[in-house]
């Protein structure tokens, strides 16, 4: 192998190393934010959900919402444009901070798992997870807070 073949190998090799380690970590990555606090809620802006907005209808399937405000984040499951499920990262079991990872919640105290509408899939809690009434304004989220 030549000198130039070696060069132009090489650095095929690192640009596909590089592109791949981006798409991986772009898919794991989660997005926090901390939305507005208003006097009944939170506002947040929808276009957070876009992962590529250079026309590319790509979304996030959920964003957490941590706010000094708030004594746990709030995980925003986007099912489609219009719905959205708001759901309390409190454990109901004794009360741990949980975890997030694709569709499920899951506690890391005793290992309760919830799906991403609040619903128990795996105990030792009993209740599902607290939720919270989303509406979807134009470009905004409104997650009513007054039953918190
Ligand atoms: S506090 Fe979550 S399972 Fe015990």
């Amino acid at each position: 192998m030549n000198r130039r073949k070696f060069i132009q190998t090489s650095c095929t090799a690192c640009l596909s190393a590089a592109m791949v380690a981006g798409v991986v970590s772009s898919c794991k990555s989660t997005k926090y934010i901390s939305g507005k606090l208003g006097a009944d809620g939170l506002y947040l802006d929808s276009g957070e959900f876009r992962i590529n907005s250079k026309g590319n209808d790509s979304f996030r399937p959920f964003i957490v919402v941590r706010n000094e405000a708030l004594q746990y984040p709030i995980c925003v499951y986007r099912v489609s444009d219009s719905e959205y499920h708001a759901l309390w990262m409190q454990c109901t079991h004794q009360g741990a901070e949980l975890q997030v990872s694709g569709n499920l919640l899951h506690c890391p105290a005793h290992g309760s798992e919830f799906s991403n509408k609040g619903r128990i899939t795996n105990g030792p809690a009993d209740k599902d997870l607290r939720s919270f009434p989303v509406t979807v304004m134009q470009d905004e989220l409104f997650i009513d807070l007054r039953k918190v």
